[in-house]
């Protein structure tokens, strides 16, 4: 095994993506498997204080090209000072909540900047380091709304057409690489979703020779 796997969580805000990363996380580690889990922005000390930037509701008119390259700093230096060490050398199970697609549904997809450039600048950021399995949690925009009981951060106080936006531009990208982007209905009872995205989960891991 020349690496371990890196498997990323993907959803709107309230889908329930994070739950189901931790479940998916406590689940491996439970059958004895190295499991490395973090997020995006965040995961390392740089990043987690690039995350308070970004989701500061105060800063509400940034410019969308600066939040691009906030996001693309904090993810530069998340792969180079912990993705890769997890991965190469621990050969451990990297779950991230959320990565580059993020990216390319929310910056190029939500706030319509120009699609080739946002990918050449997340190629740059990620130094090419790619998923090996994405799991998208799909739930509409009203229904995932509905479960956020909290103050809406910065992103979330966008807006229902940008998120429709962004939950179309996830949805686009999974049909067009059906493979690599599984999705998986966010409406689901908690525990049964869990079970349906933890055997496709170790299957993967069979594969990759971790099981
Ligand atoms: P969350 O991880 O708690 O959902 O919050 C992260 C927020 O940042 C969420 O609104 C999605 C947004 N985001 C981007 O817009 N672009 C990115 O590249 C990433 C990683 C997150």
């Amino acid at each position: 095994m020349k690496r371990g796997v890196f498997i990323v969580f993907e959803g709107i805000e309230g889908s329930g993506k994070s739950t189901q990363a931790e479940l998916l996380a406590e689940a491996l580690r439970r059958n004895n498997i190295k499991v490395d889990l973090t997020r995006e922005p965040g995961g390392t000390q740089a990043g987690e204080r690039i995350r308070d930037v970004l989701l500061d509701s105060s800063l509400e008119d940034m410019h969308p090209r600066t939040e691009l390259l906030l996001y693309l700093a904090a993810r530069a230096e998340h792969v180079a000072k912990r993705i890769r060490r997890k991965l190469f050398a621990d050969k451990a199970v990297v779950i991230s909540d959320r990565f580059t697609l993020s990216t390319l549904v929310y910056q190029a997809g939500g706030r319509e900047l120009d699609s080739k450039t946002v990918s050449r600048l997340c190629k740059f950021a990620s130094g090419g380091l790619e998923p090996d399995l994405t799991v998208l949690v799909d739930l509409d925009v009203d229904g995932a709304f509905a479960r956020l009981n909290r103050p809406y951060d910065r992103l979330e106080q966008a807006g229902k057409e940008f998120h429709e936006k962004v939950r179309e531009a996830y949805l686009y990208f999974a049909r067009r690489a059906p493979k690599r982007i599984r999705v998986f209905d966010g409406a689901k009872e908690k525990m049964m979703l869990h079970e349906e995205i933890k055997q496709v989960v170790l299957d993967l891991l069979r594969i990759k020779g971790i099981l």
